[in-house]
């Protein structure tokens, strides 16, 4: 019989707290609720937005893939939809946008596609995942990929995770010889064909990632097709000069891999693995690993360091940067990162994001709970923001991106309209770079013969005018930069 262990978790479960226990905006021109952030600026933050993939007990209207300004205003809200690892990537030198959507498992995975939008926000790719995979429910799925990565690499291809449901011998944990588990798998995939350019499995390397050092125990409820062992729980790659390296989160350990597929060594979190830990180089339960400054010597390791799951309250959860010497076998602590006036104990997900090599800014978003931070480079927060009550929202990652895009579709208007007087409502979602309106009086809703009747500086994400007694009932807006017309509205009668 498997010992009876509590399963520590990964799992993307949140509590069912209510999502009216968050306030959220809403507007007259779009029926957008997306939750209101909390923000607390309290230094200097580098340039650009908040991307955030808000999920649980959100707002239905509210659920989608979110920009805010730094003073919390909404910049675009995407489709109702969970996503994650919302964020802006370079493509063939091109700015995009790319997201990951689809169905959450109460596993602590999910099945969805990778979608990359231009600066249009028209999709211009969807990336998915087919094969021969098992599903806890035997029901197959249109696309395999999972949420935990969608990374797109320098030479214009996109990392991917899956999760497999195979069956496996658990003898040695305790189990019996053919017990359900989860198979951790990686993807490098052509962007533009779904062709699998390379595939990986921990499974695969069992000799290299023993089943025994999962810090994730077999419980005694788990191990059927419907409810597998999650052993290893791969939520990042990155891809390295010859190889890649991957996150396990419940093995504690970052591996770096052969073009192969070979372990070429092994960062342990609790004992370092296959180096020396100097000064404070531990971490547990880590998400978002990312590789830096690599050379044939050594290189810069960066990560989210939960340090908690729902069972085991730890250590607050830092942001670690970590100097791994590959000459004399040594990982030394760099920093890490922790707001004293705010300790944090994130259970699950959560993101590291290096803002600038330069000053060593950093943006962090903390999973399971509904905050972001930024902190400068002496480690001091110069920025926190919140979207939902603690452990009820997540977003599983969180970024700060700089974002310049002139929608496809033209901005909206609602007129509202009184016996003395007409208000006038305007937004145009996803529009980063307009900062003034023109409202026009049109003779007919079908007149090209217009007049200029107001103009408005753009107040966050709706700008209302109201207008005492307009010449006619068929209005039309102009969004501009200064003088430069970026978009214009269709004409809306009243
Ligand atoms: C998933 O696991 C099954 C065994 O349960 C195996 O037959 C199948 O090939 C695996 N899928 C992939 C994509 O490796
Ligand atoms: C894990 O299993 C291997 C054999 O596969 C054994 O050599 C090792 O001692 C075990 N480690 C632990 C911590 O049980
Ligand atoms: C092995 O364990 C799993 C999970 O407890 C169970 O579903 C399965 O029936 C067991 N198989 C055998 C052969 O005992
Ligand atoms: C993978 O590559 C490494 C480095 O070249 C080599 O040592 C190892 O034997 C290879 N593994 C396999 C299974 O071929
Ligand atoms: C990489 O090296 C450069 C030059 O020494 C340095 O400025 C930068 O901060 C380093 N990046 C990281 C992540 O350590
Ligand atoms: C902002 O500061 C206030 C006052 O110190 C605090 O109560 C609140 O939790 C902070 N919010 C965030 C998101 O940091
Ligand atoms: C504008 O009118 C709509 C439809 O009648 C109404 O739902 C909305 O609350 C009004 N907005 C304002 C700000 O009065
Ligand atoms: C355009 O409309 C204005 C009043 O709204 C009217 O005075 C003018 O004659 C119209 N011009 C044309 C070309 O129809």
């Amino acid at each position: 019989m498997a010992p009876l262990w509590y399963t520590a978790g990964s799992t993307l479960l949140l509590s069912s707290l209510s999502a009216a226990a968050w306030p959220y905006s809403t507007y007259t021109s779009m029926s957008f609720q997306p939750p209101k952030l909390e923000v607390n600026k309290t230094g200097t933050t580098e340039p650009g937005y908040l991307f955030l993939g808000p999920r649980g007990g959100v707002q239905p209207a509210g659920q989608a893939a979110l920009i805010y300004d730094d003073e919390g205003n909404l910049i675009y809200e995407g489709p109702e939809e969970v996503t994650a690892n919302f964020r802006v990537q370079k493509l063939n030198g091109q700015d995009v946008v790319t997201f990951w959507s689809g169905t959450m498992m109460d596993l602590g995975f999910g099945y969805g596609a990778v979608h990359i939008l231009d600066n249009t926000y028209k999709e211009i790719h969807t990336v998915t995942l087919t094969g021969a995979f098992v599903t806890p429910d035997n029901s197959p799925r249109d696309s395999y990929i999972d949420l935990h990565e969608s990374h797109i690499t320098s030479r214009n291809t996109l990392l991917v995770t899956a999760y497999n449901v195979t069956q496996h011998d658990l003898t040695s944990l305790g189990g019996n010889s053919s017990e359900w588990m989860l198979d951790s798998h990686f993807y490098e995939i052509d962007i533009s064909t779904n062709q699998i350019l390379y595939s990986w499995s921990a499974l695969d390397h069992e000799d290299q990632i023993p089943l025994n050092s999962s810090h994730q125990k077999l419980g005694a409820d788990v191990g059927s097709q419907e409810k597998p062992y999650d052993a290893y729980h791969i939520n990042s790659i990155t891809a390295t000069n010859n190889g890649y390296m991957v996150s396990l989160r419940h093995m504690w350990s970052g591996y770096y891999l052969f073009p192969n597929g070979s372990i070429e060594w092994q960062l342990d979190g609790a004992n370092g693995g296959d180096f020396a830990q100097v000064g404070s180089a531990t971490f547990s339960w880590q998400h978002d690993l990312r590789v830096y400054n690599e050379t044939d010597e050594g290189l810069v390791l960066n990560l989210f360091n939960n340090a908690n799951t729902p069972t085991d309250s730890e250590t607050p959860t830092t942001g670690v940067s970590l100097a791994i010497d590959l000459v004399n076998k040594k990982v030394t602590g760099l920093r890490s990162l922790t707001d004293p006036n705010d300790p944090i104990h994130s259970v699950s997900q959560g993101s590291y994001q290096l803002l600038n090599e330069a000053d060593g800014h950093v943006f962090m978003d903390y999973g399971s709970i509904s905050k972001v931070k930024e902190f400068d480079g002496d480690g001091n927060v110069v920025f926190s923001a919140q979207f939902g009550p603690d452990n009820a929202v997540a977003s599983y990652r969180g970024y700060r991106c700089q974002w310049s895009a002139v929608p496809f579709w033209k901005p909206s208007l609602t007129v509202n309209k009184t016996s003395d007087d007409a208000t006038v409502y305007m937004s145009w979602n996803g529009a980063t770079d307009y900062d003034n309106w023109v409202v026009y009086s049109a003779a007919s809703a079908t007149s090209a013969n217009r007049t200029q009747i107001g103009t408005a500086k753009r107040t966050g994400f709706e700008t209302a005018v109201t207008l005492d007694s307009p010449p006619s009932n068929s209005i039309q807006v102009v969004a501009r930069q200064g003088s430069t017309v970026l978009g214009t509205s269709e004409i809306v009668s009243f």
